[in-house]
């Protein structure tokens, strides 16, 4: 049990973790020299404590670290506790929630392995904005998914806005990049999977129709794409089939997350895979 160690030094080295996020210059260039990210808030940080990512240390107010004592006593990492003001100064901003950890990356597994046995995998292809990544990651913990793949192009889970969104749950659902793009989508079907993908457009048939693709055999693997450009006709010419969720007329589309929700929801009822119930406890 590690005892919390107060600080009060915006320059202590020991806080060198956390300097400046709101610089994503600077963040970018620690975060990839020294593999480390960011989980903000109670719920991120339970949800840290209980992945296998390694924790380095948390910085916290005195009144966050009364309400996660439970996890941060048992905690073999460094504690640290200083007054908003000096969070302010480190991190660059008013942190509200008052509680910041930092942890180590992992290193990503193959697709391959990560997709073994898995009945509903999600593919993301060039999302770039961190809260819809989050946003896709928290949806996927709701809907059961056992796999993220990430085309090369899409943006860090791990950058803070997307675990921070995802309220921690980035680093409960598997995720790893599909380097060889498209063409890594073919190897999932060889492998047994449908690949659907969700695309506002005709000739896209109504999700209605993923009740006979999800009973197939092998898993499903629904595949989204990013705002503006939508799906690349590289990853389109790689789905099975194309599935739009109806839309009022006038209407483009809908936000990535919100059509992966309906999707996947769609998908969990159809029994592809349950709801997951390993969730962070409390708010
Ligand atoms: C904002 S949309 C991109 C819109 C883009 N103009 C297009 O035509 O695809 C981002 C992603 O969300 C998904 N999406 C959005 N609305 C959808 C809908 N109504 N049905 C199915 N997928 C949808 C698709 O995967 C799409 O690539």
């Amino acid at each position: 049990v590690a005892a919390a160690i107060l600080v009060d030094d915006p320059a202590d080295p020991r806080l060198g973790d956390y300097i400046g996020l709101t610089d994503a210059a600077l963040r970018h260039r620690l975060e990839t020299t020294d593999g480390v990210f960011i989980a903000e808030g109670d719920l991120a940080i339970r949800a840290l404590v209980a992945s296998p990512f390694p924790v380095r240390s948390v910085l916290v107010t005195a009144a966050r670290h009364r309400a996660l004592i439970d996890v941060l006593e048992p905690l073999g990492s460094p504690v640290y506790v200083g007054e908003p003001e000096l969070l302010r100064a480190v991190v660059g901003f008013d942190l509200h929630r008052g509680a910041v950890a930092a942890a180590g990356r992992l290193p990503l597994a193959p697709a391959a392995e990560l997709v073994s046995g898995a009945r509903l995998v999600l593919v993301v292809e060039a999302v770039n904005d961190h809260e819809n990544l989050g946003a896709l990651f928290r949806n996927a913990a709701a809907f059961g998914v056992e796999a993220v793949l990430l085309s090369p192009t899409c943006a860090d889970p791990l950058y803070r806005r997307s675990v921070r969104v995802s309220l921690g749950h980035v680093l409960g659902v598997p995720f790893t990049r599909l380097p060889d793009w498209p063409a890594g989508l073919g190897a999932l079907r060889a492998g047994g999977f449908t690949v659907v993908a969700l695309s506002p457009r005709l000739p896209a048939r109504s999700v209605d129709t993923l009740g006979p693709l999800a009973a197939a055999d092998g898993g499903l693997v629904l595949m989204v794409g990013a705002e503006g450009p939508g799906l690349s006709a590289g990853a389109l010419a790689q789905a099975d089939h194309r599935v739009r969720v109806e839309m009022a007329p006038g209407v483009d589309s809908l936000n990535v997350a919100t059509a992966a929700a309906v999707a996947l929801h769609r998908a969990a009822r159809l029994g592809v895979a349950g709801p997951a119930t390993a969730a962070p406890a409390r708010s």
